[in-house]
C-alpha cells in the first residue's frame, strides 16, 4: 500500500475515487453523494490546488481510501474533509494510517490544528434525537456510540469534541465537531 496525492490528470483513480464516496456513505449518510456525478464533482473540488488530497493505493495501483484537506484562518488550520476507505477494506489500520500521512500533510504545510465535523443523521450516537440546548455539554462528556459512528475513529486519532452543529441536518440531528493539535 502507497499513500500518494491524487493528480488532476488521472481520470482512472478520480473515477475510483467518486465510485468510493458513494459506496462508503451510502449506508448511513445517502444524502452526501447520492450519485456519481456529484461524487466527481466533490473529487474534482478536492483536486483544487490550495487543497490536499491524499489516495491509498494497492500495488495495482487501485484506490484503497481517500482523504482530503481544506485550508482555513489562512492556513493556521485545516479541515479534514472527506476521509474514505473501501468497505470490504475497512477496519484494518488504512482510516489510521490516511490520517497519519494527512496530518504529516498539514504540519509540512504550516498548520496548528485539524477540525473536522462529523454528521449524526442516523441515531448512530447518544447526542441524536435529544434537545442538545439541555445540558449540552454533560451529553457530550456522556457520549455514547450506538452504531459504529466514527467519532471514536478520530478519538482514536487523538481528535477531541470541541462543539456541536445543534440540528445540523433536522431536529435531532447533530453535526459533531472535533479538532487536534498537530504541533507543539
Ligand atoms: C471511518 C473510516 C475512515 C475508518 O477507517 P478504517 O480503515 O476502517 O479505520 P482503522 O482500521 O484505521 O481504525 C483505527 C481505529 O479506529 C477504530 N474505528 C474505526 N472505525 C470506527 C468506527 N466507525 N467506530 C468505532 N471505532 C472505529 C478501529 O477499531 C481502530 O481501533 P484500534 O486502533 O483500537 O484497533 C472508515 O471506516 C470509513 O471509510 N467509513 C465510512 C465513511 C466514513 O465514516 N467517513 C468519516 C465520516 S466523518
Amino acid at each position: 500500500m502507497n499513500i500518494i496525492s491524487l493528480r488532476s490528470g488521472d481520470e482512472r483513480l478520480i473515477r475510483q475515487a467518486a465510485q468510493l464516496l458513494l459506496d462508503a456513505f451510502r449506508e448511513h449518510w445517502p444524502d452526501a453523494w447520492p450519485t456519481l456525478k456529484e461524487g466527481l464533482q466533490e473529487v474534482h473540488e478536492m483536486l483544487h490546488t490550495e487543497r490536499i488530497c491524499r489516495v491509498a493505493v494497492d500495488e495495482q495501483g487501485n484506490l484503497l481510501g481517500i482523504i482530503g484537506g481544506i485550508p482555513q484562518y489562512d492556513g493556521l488550520v485545516w479541515e479534514l474533509h472527506p476521509i474514505a476507505v473501501q468497505p470490504n477494506r475497512q477496519g484494518k489500520g488504512l482510516g489510521r494510517a490516511l490520517v497519519e500521512d494527512f496530518e504529516k500533510q498539514v504540519r509540512l504545510k504550516g498548520g496548528l490544528t485539524i477540525t473536522l465535523g462529523t454528521d449524526d443523521e442516523d441515531n448512530m450516537t447518544s447526542l441524536s434525537g435529544v434537545d442538545l440546548y439541555e445540558s449540552l455539554w454533560e451529553k457530550v462528556k456522556n457520549i455514547r456510540n450506538l452504531k459504529n459512528h466514527p467519532f471514536e475513529f478520530y478519538q482514536k486519532m487523538g481528535y477531541v469534541i470541541t462543539g456541536v452543529v445543534i440540528d445540523a441536518n433536522g431536529i435531532g440531528k447533530p453535526d459533531i465537531l472535533m479538532s487536534k493539535r498537530i504541533r507543539k
